[in-house]
């Protein structure tokens, strides 16, 4: 599956970061049974590349994979645990070959112009805009789909459920990104209800 279907998948990208293991498979089956598919990991804990690899054995459906990789040996770990793409906050050319010699499907997070096109010469044309909020939004994503309107964009960073409707229809993105379905205190708690209730709301948003 190439990133810019596994965008169309879904039109919230939950960002998650899985402290605990054993909540893996239940978080992500309440994320699933609310309609949302598509999941990333963030390889921010200790948990998250075992959290990977619980998810894909165990949950059908879900559509899996890492995010904050910042060094490119995390590509092939993240590829080795069944993640079939991976989000970067920004990108170099150390992580686009690395990427490219894993066979994952890379979403690279940029934040200006000069960053947008040096990714169109590495060959990627489905970007993140992280950190979105911060980058201007709406804004800057309406600015950037004057010169570059080849780009599809996933806003992440600051994204809320009151903003991510008006995102979202927006030509040039495809997705957004956010930390609202899977609040820690829900996740600590074992919220899965909860969680499935958010994914619901997030999953009736319309791309
Ligand atoms: C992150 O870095 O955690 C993601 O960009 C999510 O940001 P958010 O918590 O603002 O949704």
């Amino acid at each position: 599956m190439q990133i810019r279907e596994i965008m169309r998948s879904c039109p919230v990208m939950p960002v998650l970061v899985i402290e605990k293991v054993e909540h893996a498979v239940p978080l992500a089956q309440a994320l699933v049974d609310g309609g949302i598919r598509v999941l990333e990991v963030t390889l921010r804990t200790d948990a998250a590349l075992a959290a990977v690899r619980a998810i894909v054995d165990n949950v059908p459906g879900a559509i899996v994979g890492v995010g904050t990789v910042v060094r490119p040996e995390q590509f092939a770990q993240a590829k080795a645990a069944g993640a079939v793409f991976a989000v970067t906050p920004g990108l170099t050319p150390t992580l686009a070959a690395a990427a490219r010699a894993a066979k994952i499907e890379l979403l690279p997070g940029v934040m200006t112009p000069s960053e947008a096109i040096a990714a169109l010469e590495e060959g990627f044309d489905a970007l993140k805009l992280f950190p979105a909020e911060q980058a201007g939004s709406m804004g800057m994503l309406k600015a950037m789909g004057g010169p570059l309107p080849q780009i599809l964009f996933c806003p992440t960073g600051g994204v809320s459920p009151e903003s991510a409707p008006k995102l979202l229809a927006m030509p040039n993105v495809g997705c957004v990104g956010g930390s609202w379905l899977a609040p820690k205190e829900m996740v600590a708690a074992g919220d899965w209800a909860g969680i499935t209730a958010l994914a619901r709301a997030a999953a009736a948003f319309a791309k």
